[in-house]
Protein backbone atom coordinates (compact mmCIF):
# COMPACT_ATOMS: atom_id res chain seq x y z
CA UNK A 1 0.00 0.00 0.00
CA UNK A 2 1.17 3.67 -0.61
CA UNK A 3 1.94 4.92 2.36
CA UNK A 4 0.28 8.56 3.24
CA UNK A 5 3.71 9.70 3.86
CA UNK A 6 5.00 8.59 0.58
CA UNK A 7 1.37 10.29 -1.39
CA UNK A 8 2.97 13.51 0.39
CA UNK A 9 6.02 13.42 -0.82
CA UNK A 10 5.40 12.43 -4.22
CA UNK A 11 2.43 15.50 -3.83
CA UNK A 12 4.81 17.75 -3.11
CA UNK A 13 7.26 16.67 -5.93
CA UNK A 14 5.14 17.52 -8.25
CA UNK A 15 3.87 20.75 -6.72
CA UNK A 16 7.55 21.87 -6.30
CA UNK A 17 8.59 20.19 -9.37
CA UNK A 18 10.44 23.85 -10.34
CA UNK A 19 11.98 23.96 -7.18
CA UNK A 20 13.25 20.69 -6.45
CA UNK A 21 14.73 20.37 -10.13
CA UNK A 22 16.73 23.27 -8.96
CA UNK A 23 19.80 21.54 -7.13
CA UNK A 24 22.35 19.87 -8.60
CA UNK A 25 24.31 21.22 -11.50
CA UNK A 26 22.73 23.44 -14.12
CA UNK A 27 24.00 24.89 -17.11
CA UNK A 28 24.08 28.90 -17.78
CA UNK A 29 20.89 30.16 -19.74
CA UNK A 30 23.14 31.42 -22.21
CA UNK A 31 25.28 27.97 -22.81
CA UNK A 32 21.51 26.69 -23.81
CA UNK A 33 21.02 29.64 -25.69
CA UNK A 34 24.35 29.10 -27.76
CA UNK A 35 23.71 25.22 -27.99
CA UNK A 36 20.11 25.84 -29.61
CA UNK A 37 21.15 28.19 -32.38
CA UNK A 38 23.71 25.75 -33.18
CA UNK A 39 21.77 22.72 -33.31
CA UNK A 40 19.40 24.71 -35.42
CA UNK A 41 22.34 25.42 -37.71
CA UNK A 42 22.07 29.24 -37.05
CA UNK A 43 18.63 30.28 -38.11
CA UNK A 44 17.45 33.23 -39.47
CA UNK A 45 15.01 33.53 -36.66
CA UNK A 46 13.84 31.08 -33.62
CA UNK A 47 11.69 31.76 -30.49
CA UNK A 48 12.03 29.05 -27.58
CA UNK A 49 11.28 28.93 -24.01
CA UNK A 50 13.28 27.04 -20.79
CA UNK A 51 12.49 26.77 -17.57
CA UNK A 52 14.47 29.14 -15.31
CA UNK A 53 14.50 25.66 -12.84
CA UNK A 54 16.89 23.56 -15.98
CA UNK A 55 19.38 26.67 -15.88
CA UNK A 56 21.77 29.23 -14.50
CA UNK A 57 20.41 32.55 -15.34
CA UNK A 58 23.24 34.18 -16.12
CA UNK A 59 21.26 36.60 -18.57
CA UNK A 60 19.97 38.18 -15.32
CA UNK A 61 18.56 41.98 -16.46
CA UNK A 62 19.29 41.68 -19.89
CA UNK A 63 16.18 42.31 -22.06
CA UNK A 64 17.67 42.92 -25.58
CA UNK A 65 21.51 42.54 -26.31
CA UNK A 66 23.42 40.70 -29.10
CA UNK A 67 24.61 37.67 -29.13
CA UNK A 68 27.41 35.76 -31.31
CA UNK A 69 27.36 32.18 -32.31
CA UNK A 70 30.63 31.18 -34.07
CA UNK A 71 31.05 34.54 -35.83
CA UNK A 72 27.17 34.84 -36.46
CA UNK A 73 25.78 37.61 -34.29
CA UNK A 74 21.60 37.75 -33.28
CA UNK A 75 19.81 40.17 -31.57
CA UNK A 76 17.84 38.66 -28.65
CA UNK A 77 14.78 39.56 -26.77
CA UNK A 78 14.33 37.63 -23.66
CA UNK A 79 11.58 37.95 -21.21
CA UNK A 80 11.11 36.48 -18.24
CA UNK A 81 7.72 34.36 -17.85
CA UNK A 82 7.61 32.38 -14.79
CA UNK A 83 7.65 29.24 -15.18
CA UNK A 84 9.64 30.13 -18.29
CA UNK A 85 12.52 32.04 -19.92
CA UNK A 86 11.50 32.88 -23.45
CA UNK A 87 14.21 34.14 -26.08
CA UNK A 88 13.37 35.52 -29.06
CA UNK A 89 16.37 35.19 -31.13
CA UNK A 90 16.89 37.13 -35.17
CA UNK A 91 19.76 37.13 -37.07
CA UNK A 92 21.37 40.24 -37.71
CA UNK A 93 24.67 42.71 -37.24
CA UNK A 94 25.84 44.26 -34.69
CA UNK A 95 24.08 47.03 -32.86
CA UNK A 96 24.50 48.84 -29.91
CA UNK A 97 21.15 47.73 -28.09
CA UNK A 98 21.67 49.59 -24.84
CA UNK A 99 18.58 52.16 -25.30
CA UNK A 100 16.40 49.26 -26.26
CA UNK A 101 17.67 47.15 -23.56
CA UNK A 102 16.75 49.76 -20.51
CA UNK A 103 13.61 50.25 -22.55
CA UNK A 104 12.69 46.88 -21.99
CA UNK A 105 13.96 46.28 -18.66
CA UNK A 106 11.91 49.63 -17.78
CA UNK A 107 8.98 48.33 -18.97
CA UNK A 108 9.37 45.24 -17.45
CA UNK A 109 9.72 46.70 -14.27
CA UNK A 110 6.72 49.25 -14.46
CA UNK A 111 4.55 46.24 -15.24
CA UNK A 112 5.63 44.56 -12.08
CA UNK A 113 5.90 41.46 -14.32
CA UNK A 114 2.16 40.37 -14.45
CA UNK A 115 1.50 40.36 -17.36
CA UNK A 116 4.57 38.41 -18.79
CA UNK A 117 3.41 35.94 -15.39
CA UNK A 118 0.12 35.60 -17.03
CA UNK A 119 1.43 34.89 -20.19
CA UNK A 120 4.02 32.71 -18.55
CA UNK A 121 1.45 30.49 -17.22
CA UNK A 122 -0.73 30.37 -20.53
CA UNK A 123 2.48 29.19 -22.30
CA UNK A 124 2.57 26.16 -19.91
CA UNK A 125 -0.47 24.90 -21.59
CA UNK A 126 0.43 25.36 -25.03
CA UNK A 127 4.21 24.64 -24.97
CA UNK A 128 3.32 20.60 -25.89
CA UNK A 129 6.51 21.02 -28.97
CA UNK A 130 10.04 20.42 -27.28
CA UNK A 131 13.61 19.77 -28.63
CA UNK A 132 16.41 18.36 -26.11
CA UNK A 133 19.73 20.66 -26.28
CA UNK A 134 22.86 18.91 -25.32
CA UNK A 135 24.69 20.99 -22.64
CA UNK A 136 27.91 20.32 -20.49
CA UNK A 137 25.75 19.83 -17.52
CA UNK A 138 23.31 17.62 -19.43
CA UNK A 139 20.31 17.57 -21.49
CA UNK A 140 17.89 20.50 -21.34
CA UNK A 141 14.53 20.78 -22.79
CA UNK A 142 13.19 23.86 -24.39
CA UNK A 143 9.66 24.39 -25.57
CA UNK A 144 8.03 25.78 -28.29
CA UNK A 145 4.31 27.50 -28.82
CA UNK A 146 4.44 26.36 -32.31
CA UNK A 147 6.32 24.20 -34.71
CA UNK A 148 8.47 26.79 -36.56
CA UNK A 149 9.11 26.71 -40.14
CA UNK A 150 13.16 25.51 -40.04
CA UNK A 151 14.78 28.35 -42.53
CA UNK A 152 11.89 30.61 -42.67
CA UNK A 153 12.44 34.37 -42.63
CA UNK A 154 10.93 36.49 -39.73
C1 LIG B 1 28.51 29.84 -16.07
O1 LIG B 1 29.11 31.09 -16.30
C2 LIG B 1 30.05 31.50 -15.32
C3 LIG B 1 30.55 32.87 -15.70
O2 LIG B 1 29.49 33.71 -16.03
C4 LIG B 1 31.18 30.50 -15.25
O3 LIG B 1 32.08 30.87 -14.24
C5 LIG B 1 30.62 29.12 -14.97
O4 LIG B 1 31.65 28.18 -15.01
C6 LIG B 1 29.56 28.75 -15.98
N1 LIG B 1 28.95 27.50 -15.59
C7 LIG B 1 28.78 26.48 -16.44
C8 LIG B 1 28.14 25.26 -15.88
O5 LIG B 1 29.14 26.53 -17.60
Amino acid sequence: MLSLKKAHEVFLRVLLFPVTRSRGQRPNASEVLTQHLLQRSLPHWTSFCVKYSAVRNDQFGLSNFNWEVRGTNYHILRTGCFPFIKYHCSKAPWQDLKMEDCFFTALKVINFGIPTLLYGLGSWFFARITETVPTSCGPVTVYFLNQEDEGARF
